[in-house]
């Protein structure tokens, strides 16, 4: 089945990752790697953006019961996974991931149907996405395989702990698609943090640090006009979107592109497309000159 979300900017972050993937596999087709892609948070092959389903349709408009638009097939998303799979030359492996059964299921058919001659070089599962890194981590040797790992999340599922084994790895581009917005969101404008999204958040950046910076202590007055303590949200999306650059960052030896792509609808920054490489070898560092032209 396929997925109801989505929008512009979905488009452009699947146009930018896309992008990335044919640069990454021209300049590494001559290298003596196993060349991976590898998608953790997958989906269903494709989605339907939300204007697709939500936008009344002038053509049904009146009809009894139609007054919500039926989303064509011009309208589908084509998703990362199905993407990846479309790259000339193809990587020698696609490993797909979602945590969903549907999507899995959605996503082998898509494979089986349309994508028959490269089939045997796709292997799709149905982990939790750090669980599916963590292995992929452990399993390979990195001394002879290089990849582009996606993490595409809704929101906090990511933790920092598999950013770190990403990074140590020191052979994976990493675009993560952060969830700024999640994470700012966890803080009300009165400085109370949510006791499971503020762990969820420490989760992410592994790290409580920002619980100090992120609400302050004012001087406030209560109803009798004595002076009382009030706290205050002290932090914006911006702040968390700095954060999370820096600690990612931290994972990677510091190889985290300034760039990045701020995504989100109706003015609203929900989430920022991040690019890192674990590769400290000044090669690799055309990975991130490839990445900085694709942001640009
Ligand atoms: C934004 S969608 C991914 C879209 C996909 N990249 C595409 O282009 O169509 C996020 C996906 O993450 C999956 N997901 C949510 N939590 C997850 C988790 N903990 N591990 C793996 N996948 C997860 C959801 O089922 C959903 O399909």
């Amino acid at each position: 089945m396929t997925q109801a979300f989505g929008d512009k900017h979905t488009v452009q972050k699947l146009e930018t990752v896309q992008k990335y993937l044919k640069a990454y596999v021209t300049a590494l087709k001559f290298q003596p790697f196993q060349l991976l892609y590898v998608d953790a948070c997958a989906g269903s092959g494709s989605s339907i953006p939300k204007w697709a389903i939500d936008q009344p349709d002038t053509a049904q408009a009146g009809l009894e019961g139609m007054d919500k638009r039926v989303a064509d097939a011009d309208d589908l998303i084509v998703g990362s996974a199905i993407r990846a799979l479309s790259v000339d030359p193809p990587f020698h492996k696609y490993l797909l991931n979602d945590v969903k059964k549907s999507n899995v299921e959605a996503l082998r058919a898509a494979v089986e149907k349309n994508h028959t001659h490269i089939a045997d070089r796709v292997e799709i599962s149905r982990f939790d996405a750090n669980e599916m890194l963590m292995r992929l981590c452990r399993e390979r040797d990195w001394r002879k395989t290089r990849a582009v790992v996606f993490i595409d999340p809704f929101g906090l599922q990511i933790d920092y702990s598999t950013l770190e084994m990403l990074g140590r790895t020191k052979a994976v581009d990493l675009w993560y698609l952060v969830p700024v917005f999640a994470m700012y969101r966890q803080i009300s404008g009165e400085g109370q943090i949510h006791p499971d999204g503020g762990l969820r958040v420490d989760a992410a950046l592994g790290t409580s640090a920002w619980r100090d910076v992120a609400v302050i202590q004012e001087e406030g007055q209560d109803l009798f006009g004595a002076i009382q303590p009030k706290s205050k949200r002290a932090v914006d999306v911006a702040w968390f979107e700095k954060v999370a650059k820096e600690r990612i960052g931290a994972a990677f030896g510091g190889r985290v592109l300034d760039e990045v792509l701020p995504l989100g609808r109706d003015g609203l920054q929900e989430f920022s497309l991040m690019f890192a490489w674990a590769n400290p070898d000044p090669k690799a560092q055309l990975a991130a000159t490839l990445a900085k032209a694709i942001l640009k």
